[in-house]
């Protein structure tokens, strides 16, 4: 079997992307809905801020596997790059995932990149073939789901009233306004998760680049935020996906430590509920990831209703340790 790079896919490359796509998750469908064709398509196109690389295991006219990398800023930008590989089903323990992984890996060190991450659910076979290639687990990370139908509307009143005391929300639907956007780039400092592993600095101009990211795909994000004068204390965003919109995802949401401590996470959440529900009822579901050990975020998360799905972990590798073609 071939392993190929796929630098500009056709559209009949993509369309068998997706089949290897759809086939894992047919054998493995506990992470979520089925993988959509058009997703598939915006996955595999360019994205602002960052540069994507491809390789494809063929068996003949077959793709059989696929490695997928993602490659934030320039070459040789101190941040980790993403890796993404899968394999069909039947096909594997026969070394595709290893020779994919080491193409993905030789295009990384052409890039200058030293440290790559990979998420995996637990309890796949992923995890122990991360770890045989040197990889560690960096974060173990609760998948959580909200049912809104579960959520009575009394509760989202009930919390939404409970303001606390000077504070206002702000809302805002796609890239953040230029008179919030410095504010907003302080807070997601306070951010404990991914900011810890990635290590680069939050800006106006990356909190743009990462949204940018979000409308490229086609996808609607929704923030709101708590202010206090013109500073951002915490702030909630949710993302709804183009086409399917019946699960959206939560991304990120923080509270800056002075602001803690006064509901002001729960509030921001609450008014998110509220707000979704009249701007796009279609929403069912709002899924999140938090870290095993950010207990307030839990915490946040139970009371309004999620409930535990799937714990899934980040991995990471120094690239050097990775094997070569
Ligand atoms: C993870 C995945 C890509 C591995 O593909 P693969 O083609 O089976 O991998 P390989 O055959 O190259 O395995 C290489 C080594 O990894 C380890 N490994 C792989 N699968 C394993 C399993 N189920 N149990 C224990 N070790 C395993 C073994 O050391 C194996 O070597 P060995 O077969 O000589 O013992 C595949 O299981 C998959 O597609 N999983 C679903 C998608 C996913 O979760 N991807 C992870 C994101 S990076």
């Amino acid at each position: 079997m071939d392993v190929i790079a796929l630098d500009d896919p056709t559209e009949a490359q993509i369309r068998e992307w997706h089949e290897v796509l759809s086939a894992v998750h047919a054998a493995d469908p506990a992470g979520g809905p089925a993988p959509d064709p058009e997703q598939t398509a915006r996955l595999l196109g360019p994205e602002p801020g960052s540069r994507r690389r491809l390789w494809a295991a063929a068996d003949g006219d077959r793709m059989v596997g696929v490695a997928a990398v993602r490659l934030p800023g320039e070459p040789g930008a101190g941040r980790p790059a993403e890796i993404d590989i899968q394999v069909r089903p039947p096909l594997r323990r026969r070394g595709l995932g290893g020779r994919l992984l080491a193409a993905a890996a030789d295009g990384l060190r052409a890039d200058g990149r030293t440290s790559v991450i990979a998420q995996v659910f637990a309890g796949t076979p992923a995890a122990r073939f991360l770890e045989r290639y040197g990889f560690e687990c960096v974060l173990t990370l609760r998948g959580m789901l909200l049912r809104l139908d579960d959520v009575p509307p009394e509760r989202v009143a009930r919390l939404l009233a409970a303001a606390p005391a000077g504070y206002r929300l702000v809302r805002w639907h796609g890239v953040v306004p230029d008179e919030h956007a410095t504010a907003l780039a302080r807070a997601k400092h306070a951010m404990a998760d991914f900011a810890e592993v990635d290590g680069t600095p939050w800006d106006a101009h990356r909190v743009r680049e990462t949204e940018e990211v979000v409308a490229k795909r086609g996808d609607d994000l929704y923030t709101v935020a708590a202010l206090s004068g013109d500073a951002v204390a915490g702030f909630t965003e949710v993302v709804v996906p183009h086409g399917d919109a019946r699960r959206a995802a939560q991304y990120d949401t923080a509270v800056v430590p002075e602001h803690r401590g006064r509901r002001i996470g729960i509030w921001v959440k609450a008014a998110m509920l509220q707000w979704l529900a009249e701007a796009r009822p279609e929403v069912r579901e709002i899924e999140t990831d938090n870290a095993g050990d950010n207990a307030h975020m839990l915490a946040v998360n139970e009371e309004l209703g999620f409930r535990m799905e799937r714990e899934s972990m980040e991995y990471l590798a120094p690239v050097d340790a990775l094997p070569a073609l």
